[in-house]
């Protein structure tokens, strides 16, 4: 377990760099990450390299027993670069190109731009290959599936098409273009979909174009990846990412990496309606899920944030520490807090790091120490690991299909994720978040919300998990459309229809008008967004609509499948049904369920195979206090306890 931060050099005169390593080592910082900006310095004209400076950094931070993560400086090459090609800038849907001066402008799919990028990479891998304090490689920084209208990019992507679907007449029928009179007839023709009104493109060639965007990606990092292991086999790469505007499908993203890290930012205040969605431990889940395994943080929340929007809270006392710890507990194994310094220029000077501008260290700064301290305990969980006896799917296919067409007011994806993922978190489960093709054999509970695109994989995936004895939960939005996203000409929920055992005669999408629905043990539950009105063929209802001209039908329903049982959700609801609804799911499979735990109070447990580790965390701004069913020790306070008592943000690790 590491605690780490991001410095820049770069921006700080150089008198500064030794009294600032020399401050994180007394601090307790492990591990710093450098050079992510830096290209210009490092290269300022075409092939003169200067690494001096850098040297000069990395010795400093070698003599305090720092370890570094180096990082690919791609995401901002250097001006003479752009003014030698400007065919390598990125290209806006108005056909211009971005202007010169932010970050990130750069066309992944530019072959100029990819010569330079491996050039750099080879020089800069070569140079500190002998660096063993080197303990990873970042590539760029928080890559998107850009939708970039450049030259090249529109003909790669035709190009892909025509790879894809053998001629323009598959195209033509498989995009459905005789609506709107919008037949190719010739490859020329196709444009990316990006153009306003962006709701009117065909959304056959939206889900293709965000695939061929997220290819594009990959295959950068791919070839960097390449560049780097040439020179170094022994290099473990990474590349930061976040849920951003273009959200990367992170599957596809990671396939070439070691080992995914996540830009960490959750939102400073707190909700304390359970409505009003606050789930952040999802999104960790979700980084781990993607490989299956513990991941970094690359970039952690410090302080207020802020520049390019209006600045938030600063974090809460306590905050700093806890979402470092929260981080952890669901396996996170290395955090680096961004940043050590508040830049005092540029575009981002108020997004604050650790120390504030002044320079003089305060509040937030002295948390982070206390961080420190306390992560330097935690020497015990190092090797520890999260085993979940429920999963929930994700699929990028399924966000980026709602994204282009979203469903109705107030539905989003990931949210129809959350809402369960929250019930499961209420009761202290843990929980995988996975990808549609993952082994579900161990999983008690398979969650797949709302499997809107057809994946013949997932779909297999699915029959065989239920088919073996598994409880699987399918919501509404299920069998919508086929790969090409197109709607299936069949009932819904089409090809889940005999795992169900019922089928859709009729939907209403109410959006955030508000109805009841009734369990069959006469509990009354709010419902909105989504009601899919169900006929029975094999399955039992569980839930009847209350009100409506659908009064007495089916929402909720339970069917029997082979050895397994299949759930269907048919609308979506408030928080207390998730709770109620999985609670009764945890009871029947046999999930143990911590009850009666404060609202906000997250547990979560990490496992050697020998000793369990019960994380609580308490996500609210009120004290809690949870009496522990025994007594146990804490790691924390070194001390048995049998009564935990939380600050707001507060933290304990017990062994179980
Ligand atoms: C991240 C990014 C960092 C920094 C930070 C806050 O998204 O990776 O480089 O910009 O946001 O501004």
């Amino acid at each position: 377990m590491k605690i780490g931060v991001d410095y820049y050099p770069e921006q700080w005169d150089q008198s500064m760099w030794e009294r600032d390593a020399e401050a994180m080592a007394t601090t307790g910082v492990k591990v710093v990450r450098l050079a992510e900006f830096a290209w210009t310095k490092l290269e300022p004209s075409e092939g003169v390299y200067d690494f001096a400076w850098l040297d000069e950094v990395v010795r400093i931070f070698s003599r305090y027993g720092i370890e570094i993560v180096m990082s690919i400086p791609t995401n901002c090459p250097p001006k003479w670069l752009y003014e030698a090609h400007p065919e390598m800038i990125r290209v806006g849907p108005d056909g211009k190109r971005l202007q010169l001066g932010i970050r990130g402008h750069r066309c992944l799919m530019s072959p100029v731009f990819m010569r330079y990028a491996k050039k750099i990479t080879e020089r800069m891998v070569r140079h500190y290959a002998s660096i063993t304090s080197i303990v990873a490689w970042q590539i760029d920084n928080e890559l998107e599936a850009y939708p970039c209208c450049c030259d090249e990019c529109r003909n790669q992507f035709r190009a892909w098409l025509i790879d894809k679907h053998d001629n323009l007449q598959n195209i033509n029928a498989f995009f459905g273009t005789n609506v709107w009179s919008n037949e190719y007839s010739d490859i020329s023709q196709i444009e990316p979909p990006t153009a306003y009104p962006q709701m009117w493109q065909n959304p056959a060639l939206c889900l293709e174009y965000n695939r061929f965007t997220n290819d594009v990606t990959a295959n950068f990092i791919h070839e960097i990846a390449m560049v780097i292991k040439r020179e170094l086999s022994r290099a473990k790469l990474t590349t930061n990412t976040w849920f951003c505007e273009n959200t990367p499908d992170f599957y596809k993203m990671y396939e070439q990496l070691d080992f995914v890290s996540y830009d960490n930012y959750p939102p400073v205040r707190v909700p304390e309606d359970p409505d009003e969605f606050y789930s952040h431990a999802f999104h960790l889940d979700l980084m781990r899920g993607i490989k299956g395994r513990n991941f970094w943080i690359m970039e952690q929340l410090s302080g207020p944030t802020g520049s390019w929007m209006p600045m938030s809270s600063t974090t809460r006392p306590g905050q700093l520490m806890g979402y470092s710890l929260q981080a952890i507990a669901h396996g996170a194994d290395t955090i680096l807090h961004f940043r050590w310094r508040t830049a005092v220029a540029g575009a981002e000077m108020f997004w604050h790091g650790l120390i504030d501008h002044s320079g003089v260290p305060g509040r937030r700064f002295f948390e982070f120490s206390e961080l420190c301290k306390t992560v330097s305990k935690l020497g015990v969980i190092d090797t520890t690991e999260i085993v979940s006896d429920v999963a929930i799917i994700y699929s990028p296919d399924n966000e980026a299909a709602f994204r282009i067409q979203p469903q109705v007011e107030g539905m989003y994806y990931l949210e129809q994720l959350k809402y369960f993922h929250a019930a499961f978190s209420h009761y202290g489960a843990n929980v995988d978040v996975v990808p549609p093709n993952a082994d579900l054999s161990g999983y008690k509970v398979v969650v797949a919300p709302t499997m809107f695109v057809y994946d013949q994989t997932a779909a297999e995936n699915l029959y065989r998990y239920a088919t073996a004895g598994g409880t699987l939960v399918l919501t509404n939005r299920s069998g919508v459309k086929d790969q090409l996203n197109n709607c299936i000409a069949d009932k819904l929920p089409t090809v889940f229809k005999e795992l169900v055992g019922a089928e859709v005669a009729e939907y209403d999408p109410i959006g955030s008008h508000e109805q009841k629905i009734r369990d069959f043990a006469g509990n009354i539950f709010t419902c909105r967004q989504w009601c899919d009105i169900l006929t029975l063929t094999t399955a039992k209802a569980y839930a009847e609509y209350d009100d409506s001209f659908y009064r007495s039908l089916p929402a909720v329903t339970l069917n029997r499948y082979c050895n397994g049982v299949v759930y269907y959700v048919g609308t979506v609801c408030k928080m207390d049904f998730y709770e109620s609804f999985v609670g009764n799911i945890m009871k029947q499979t046999g999930i143990p369920r911590l009850k009666g735990l404060p609202r906000g109070v997250e547990v979560t447990t990490r496992t050697n195979g020998l000793d369990d580790f019960i994380f609580f965390f308490n996500n609210s701004e009120k004290p809690a206090s949870i009496n522990l069913p025994k007594a146990m020790f804490s790691i924390i306070d070194s001390i048995a306890k049998d009564q935990l008592d939380l600050k707001p943000f507060g933290f304990d690790i017990v062994k179980k």
